[in-house]
């Protein structure tokens, strides 16, 4: 990928920039983090002892995911050092990793993780990275151990836009559900479930219930996928 795009450029601006491309939809671009954290939870049963946030950026999602999984040994890892070392500022209890494989994962994970929790990343993955990228993180989970990933919607045509507006995104070629899962079945994993989600703005908290019933509607502004490594 030519134009790859170096996170490291917008560690200080990545918030403020989120917040005015999806300002329309929350007030805060932390409920993102939250309502996905969320979905996990919902999704998994315990116990889930250790945990993966690969591509964590700047680690919106890890003050959430240590509250979802108090117990749980956490790890954020991301190629962008300036990100981590931002990440490691809050989180000084957490283990940040530049590089995270299975062959350079210290002796206390080398089970593997039970969840390895991924938002926004793959579009940034160059095409021809993608399956080697995914079987990294097949053999990065614990056996039965899953993995869950977030992705912008292409067929949202508002994610698109919002997409093409965003300085950081100019690398970003969205992947189709379909392009994910059988990215996914290549590397070795099952897929256990996708949905769509991301419909209902937080100001119209009262139609949240709805979202559950959406997951089959490819107008959502995100997408899910649930995978697990099989026994
Ligand atoms: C849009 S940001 C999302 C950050 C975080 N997941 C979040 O939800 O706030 C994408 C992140 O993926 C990271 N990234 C891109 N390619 C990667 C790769 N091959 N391995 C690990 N991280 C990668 C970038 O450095 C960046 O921090």
């Amino acid at each position: 990928m030519e134009n790859k795009i170096d996170f490291d450029e917008y560690t200080k601006n990545y918030n403020q920039l989120l917040q005015e491309q999806t300002g329309f939809f929350s007030s805060s671009e932390e409920y993102f983090a939250r309502y996905k954290v969320e979905i996990v939870c919902n999704s998994l049963l315990p116990p889930i002892k250790s945990v993966l946030e690969f591509g964590c950026g700047i680690g919106r999602n890890i003050g959430h995911l240590q509250q979802a999984f108090p117990t749980a040994t956490l790890v954020g890892s991301d190629i962008s050092a300036a990100s981590l070392e931002l990440a490691r500022q809050v989180y000084p209890d957490v283990e940040f990793l530049q590089e995270v494989t299975a062959e350079t994962l210290s002796e206390k994970h080398t089970l593997g993780f039970d969840l390895i929790f991924i938002a926004g990343v793959f579009h940034h993955i160059a095409v021809e990275q993608r399956l080697a990228v995914a079987t990294s993180l097949f053999k990065l989970l614990s056996t039965a151990g899953h993995l869950i990933i977030f992705e912008h919607n292409p067929y949202n045509p508002i994610t698109r836009k919002i997409v093409n507006n965003c300085p950081y995104d100019a690398d970003a070629i969205l992947l189709k559900p379909t392009e994910l899962t059988n990215l996914l079945s290549e590397a070795g994993f099952t897929v256990e479930r996708k949905a769509y989600c991301l419909f209902i703005p937080p100001a119209l908290s009262w139609l949240a219930p709805l979202e559950k019933a959406l997951g089959w509607l490819p107008l959502g502004g995100q997408y899910w996928v649930q995978a697990k490594r099989p026994l």
